[in-house]
This record gives C-alpha cells, sequence and structure tokens, in this order.
C-alpha cells in the first residue's frame, strides 16, 4: 500500500513538474525519493550553477530554505517553490543581520573584507563582498587580496578548516552546524575500530578534532568523487545520513557507513527532512510556498553571489 502511494506521488510530481515547466533541484542531503526524482542532485555550489544557469518557469528547490533562496537571487524573474518554508539552518540562525551589522559597526577600523558560508539568510548575503561554499572557500579567501583583514560567516569549523588550508589568517564568527558537531572524536574513533582500514571522509563542518581523524575532508560533491578513485571498497561518511543515498546510487559496487554521532547511528538534519514526497507534490501544484524578497535586498544580495560564480568557475 505504502510503495504504491509512493509511486502515485512521484507520477504526480513528474505530471506537475512537466505541466508547470518546472526544475527540481535537491542536495544531497534529501531522501532517496526527492534524489530520484530531481533532475538534478548536488551540493550547495553545483545547486547555486543549476539555479543560474536553468530556462524552467518555476525551480522546486527541494533543500534547505537559504539554498531556494540563493536560487531566486539570482533568477529574480523565475517562480522558485520549496516544500517546506521551515527547512531552516542552525548556521544561518546563527548569524543574524543586524547582529553582523552591528559588529562590522564596532570594527569599522578593521575595513573587513566580508566573506559569506553560502549558509546564511539573502540579508546577511547583502552585507558580505563575497560568498563562499564548502566546495570553493579555499579558492575564494585565496583571491582576496593580501591587505584585507577577512571577516568569515557564520561556520568557525569551516573556517578554521580553510585557515588550516591556506594559511591566510581570518576573523571567524562563531556559528556551527548543529549536525556537524555531533561528531565527536570517540564517536568517530569507535567505528574506525569496527572498521579498521577503512577511510574517513568528513565535511569541513565538523570539529578540529573529527577532521584531524578524516583521511579526506571535503563538500558533499567533493565525497563522491573521492569515493568513486579511491580504491577502497568501504567509506565511513562524517556528514548528514541523505549523502548515503547519493554515494550509494554513484558507486553501487561500493559500501558507505554512516559515520556515528555522540549519541546516535547516523547524523539526520532536522531541516533538511522536513522536505517530504507529499510536499514536494504540493508545492508544485499550488505553486506554494513561494520564495520572495524585496528587490533592493535581492540586488544587493545578488553581487557577492555572482562573484563567487566568477571566481570560482
Ligand atoms: P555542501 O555544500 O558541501 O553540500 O554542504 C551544505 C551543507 O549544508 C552542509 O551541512
Ligand atoms: Fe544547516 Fe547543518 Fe542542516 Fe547543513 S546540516 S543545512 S549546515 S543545520
Amino acid at each position: 500500500m505504502a510503495a504504491t502511494a509512493s509511486i502515485d506521488l512521484r507520477t504526480e510530481i513528474l505530471r506537475l513538474k512537466k505541466e508547470r515547466n518546472a526544475v527540481i533541484l535537491a542536495h544531497n542531503y534529501q531522501s532517496r525519493e526527492i534524489q530520484e526524482v530531481a533532475d538534478f542532485v548536488g551540493d550547495s555550489l553545483g545547486l547555486s550553477y543549476h539555479a543560474k544557469e536553468t530556462n524552467a518557469d518555476v525551480i522546486a528547490f527541494c533543500g534547505g530554505h537559504f539554498m531556494a533562496e540563493t536560487a531566486k537571487i539570482v533568477n529574480p524573474e523565475r517562480i522558485v517553490v520549496l516544500p517546506d518554508k521551515d527547512a531552516g539552518c542552525s548556521l544561518e540562525q546563527s548569524c543574524p543581520a543586524p547582529a553582523l551589522e552591528e559588529y562590522l559597526r564596532r570594527h569599522a577600523d578593521k575595513n573587513y573584507y566580508v566573506i559569506a558560508y553560502i549558509n546564511c539568510s539573502g540579508a546577511v548575503k547583502a552585507l558580505c563582498d563575497c560568498i563562499c561554499t564548502s566546495g570553493n572557500a579555499v579558492k575564494i579567501v585565496q583571491s582576496v587580496p593580501p591587505d584585507r583583514n577577512i571577516l568569515f560567516v557564520p561556520d568557525a569549523n569551516l573556517g578554521s578548516w580553510v585557515i588550516e588550508q591556506t594559511g591566510r589568517p581570518m576573523d571567524l564568527w562563531q556559528g556551527a552546524c548543529y549536525v556537524h558537531v555531533e561528531f565527536t572524536r570517540d564517536s568517530i574513533l569507535r567505528i574506525k575500530d569496527e572498521y579498521p582500514d577503512t577511510p574517513v571522509v568528513a565535511h569541513p563542518e565538523c570539529s578540529f578534532a573529527v577532521r584531524l581523524l578524516a583521511d579526506e575532508v571535503c563538500s558533499t560533491e567533493k565525497m563522491v568523487h573521492f569515493c568513486r578513485a579511491h580504491p577502497s571498497p568501504r567509506f565511513i561518511i562524517a556528514t548528514e545520513s541523505g549523502m548515503l543515498h547519493r554515494l550509494r546510487r554513484e558507486c553501487p559496487e561500493k559500501e558507505f557507513i554512516a559515520g556515528p554521532t555522540h549519541h546516535c547511528a547516523c547524523a539526520d538534519c532536522r531541516y533538511m527532512k522536513m522536505n517530504s514526497m507529499e510536499k514536494l507534490m504540493r508545492c508544485l501544484r499550488d505553486l506554494s510556498p513561494r520564495v520572495e524578497m524585496p528587490e533592493d535586498l535581492r540586488a544587493r544580495a545578488e553581487i557577492p553571489l555572482l562573484r563567487m560564480l566568477e571566481l570560482s568557475r
């Protein structure tokens, strides 16, 4: 019965997609069913490029709200809908625009070049010089003139990983992803004991202690490339659990083990998991909820986003 219902939902989503001339973009953390019905599945960087290049009238964005908002910023004339408008992000919440504005005012003497990780609101993007994702953060930081002080917001873990990679000092906003900080040194050591000689692949939003134990630290899309190219038949993956669906589809001959957190066998982002097939069908049917934003804010947020897309080509 449940299987029939999900086949019907899938059929209806595909029908509505055609009727609306819509494209479905899905982040690597979405459920297997959503990934399977999407036109493109990828990391924040790949999704930003796809959002920019689409000719569709409607973009149905299955990911975090900040990702759908990014699609709207670069596509003001298109309708952007998302299955659940409450699909937020703890990083976005850790850096409200008024707090950043106040910080920049208090430290005006530093004349900061502000780099914002894409996991932030449109209002924060509008205050920045350049956006980055985990896939291009090193390149973006390396492009900043050497005489400028850099403020990196909002993820302190990603920021410190970039400092390690580039040697470039930066001041870091003290935000964190509530999912990735739940992987701990002990939880990763335990799974390494269980599966000796298995490479650990971790997202840069993980803490320093976890990154130290990893064989590779990279964005979700680069995880696919790393695991495909590496000779090991098995990997431990320290990121949100949806990534395992993507990896299993891309490398069906390999085994992927979820990195456990300090309290759970795998890590789920409650925001990413708010999206469902049912809600995806409804947002295509009703063209709601939509992402809307004031034009002056959108135009200001577009400048650092386009700079990122240009710099990371
Ligand atoms: P990626 O850009 O690597 O897909 O990461 C997005 C994200 O939200 C990680 O938690
Ligand atoms: Fe935000 Fe973390 Fe969820 Fe990614 S996994 S969307 S950073 S809360």
